[in-house]
């Protein structure tokens, strides 16, 4: 079983952390490596040619790993989710009529592209509605969007778990039946991947897009993507030498290639060597990686388990244990509770969460404890 992995963290004694949804904290080792990096490029003969393409590969290839991508050639490296989804809705076509599936709230760098896409064609934006607060909710949002994919749905473009409140949709499932209309899937994996296990291989969506800042402990402006190889003579938002054939050969760079690298890499955004956030981010994954992310899951249900039955006794509404992860939630509060004072409370003791929509959103990792998650506790009431 996974301890409590505060020591490789730089968080501070008296700041209850419960907030990884919105920027996880840097392992200290990570840190070492980007000022390392950053130190580098005083001394810019230290950067090789060769090094334009190592560092690169190496997150691809880890990224492969984490996600159970069989071969990493389909992934890329972008900076922002917006801009994998920009790059997924350029390359679909759609007709007249036709309707993109979406949740309820869903976060907007994973809504405004499917919008743009929808005015273009004269197509829909169809979304699953999330059923009110209380018992059964996760379970009967699922149905919800099961039955909302029809005839008319190209694409569902949905989030593993929802950004506000951590409602976990069966990807299982949704993928069943978007195979049966044939659907595309694009799913946001900001708010999961390296917190909760997923499996390219096993849930086959056609995207997966991820922000690097969060689950994955990475820094800021650097995330990863995943293409189904049905991507792979798309057109990608921007052309960078890097990402065309040969472009290994330093000498013959004017002899334009039409043709590009291999698979999903022309996806990849100009200057993806990027020689300081490239080695931070490929470092982290490899430390979730080692972890393992059924583990993580474990971590964090041992230190909110005991807590979550004591606020759902105080009348607060957390989702079945079955329909979100364990790393992410929303604390609903009984109509009485007094939410200004909780947010003050919360303040002055220094316990830092999130406030999305109606819920308090929880979000503990590794580096929390037990004793962390209660002190969250005793300010709800
Ligand atoms: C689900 C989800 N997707 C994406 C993002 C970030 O989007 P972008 O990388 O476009 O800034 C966030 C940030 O909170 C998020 O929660």
């Amino acid at each position: 079983m996974l301890q409590n992995q505060s020591h490789l963290f730089s968080l501070e004694e008296g700041h209850t952390y419960l907030n990884g949804a919105y920027m996880s904290p840097q392992l200290k080792s990570v840190e070492a490596i980007g000022i390392e990096n950053l130190q580098k490029k005083g001394r810019p003969y230290s950067i090789s040619g060769e090094d334009f393409y190592s560092g690169r590969k190496n997150l691809r290839i880890m990224f492969a790993e984490l996600v159970d991508v069989p071969d990493y050639n389909q992934t890329a490296i972008i900076p922002s989710v917006s801009y994998g989804v920009a790059t997924v809705a350029n390359n679909i076509r759609l007709e007249k009529g036709d309707e993109i599936l979406v949740v309820d709230e869903q976060f907007p760098s994973h809504i405004y592209a499917w919008q743009k896409l929808a005015d273009k064609y004269g197509a829909h934006i169809k979304v699953a509605s999330s059923p009110s607060i209380g018992e059964g909710r996760g379970k009967q949002w699922n149905e919800t969007i099961l039955e909302a994919i029809t005839q008319k749905t190209v694409v569902v473009a949905i989030p593993h778990v929802h950004w506000a409140d951590g409602t976990r949709f069966d990807l299982i499932e949704i993928r069943s039946r978007a195979s049966e209309v044939g659907a595309k899937l694009i799913i946001d994996g900001t708010q999961s991947i390296g917190a909760l296990p997923f499996s390219v291989k096993e849930i086959e969506p056609d995207a997966l897009i991820v922000g690097g800042y969060k689950w994955m402990l990475g820094p800021y402006a650097l995330g990863m993507a995943y293409f189904h190889e049905s991507f792979n003579d798309g057109e990608p938002l921007e052309e960078n030498w890097i990402n065309r054939k040969n472009s290994e050969d330093f000498a013959n760079l004017t002899n334009y290639q039409s043709d590009y690298q291999p698979g999903a890499d022309r996806f990849s955004m100009g200057e993806s060597s990027n020689f300081n956030l490239t080695p931070i981010l490929t470092k982290s994954i490899e430390q979730l990686i080692d972890w393992g992310q059924d583990n993580i899951q474990s971590y964090c249900q041992s230190i909110t388990d005991r807590g979550v039955d004591m606020l759902r006794g105080k009348g607060c509404f957390v989702e079945a244990e079955a329909y979100r992860g364990y790393h992410l939630f929303g604390v609903y509060l009984p109509s009485h509770f007094n939410k200004s004072a909780i947010k003050k409370r919360l303040t002055e003791n220094n316990v830092y969460v999130s406030y999305r929509g109606d819920a308090i959103r929880v979000s503990p990792n590794v580096y929390n404890s037990e004793g962390e998650f209660l002190k969250f506790v005793d300010c709800i009431y």
